[in-house]
């Protein structure tokens, strides 16, 4: 019998290098309630060093909170381990 065995590697991306800030610190801070990027920068610091990140970080907010909004919307969603950010 062919067992199969499926690996899923979840790792993080950094998305700010000059504060040291990854996708999933982004993800973390929009599940726990962070409403706007400003607040996101206030608690992360993200984009305010160089700030050549923050396109892509405001776009990793902005899928992350649209996540959490689908999130809410979808109990079932919520009880998926791999769609519910590492804290
Ligand atoms: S890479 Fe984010 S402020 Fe420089």
């Amino acid at each position: 019998m062919l067992t199969r065995t499926i690996l899923i590697i979840i790792m993080a991306m950094i998305v700010c290098v000059c504060h040291d800030v990854s996708d999933r610190d982004i993800a973390r801070e929009a599940a726990s309630g962070c409403r706007n990027f400003a607040s996101l920068q206030d608690e992360l610091q993200v984009g305010l060093g160089c700030g050549s990140c923050v396109p892509c970080a405001r776009e990793t907010f902005a899928e992350h909170k649209a996540m959490c909004r689908q999130r809410a919307a979808s109990p079932q969603l919520s009880k998926n381990p791999i769609l519910t950010p590492a804290s």
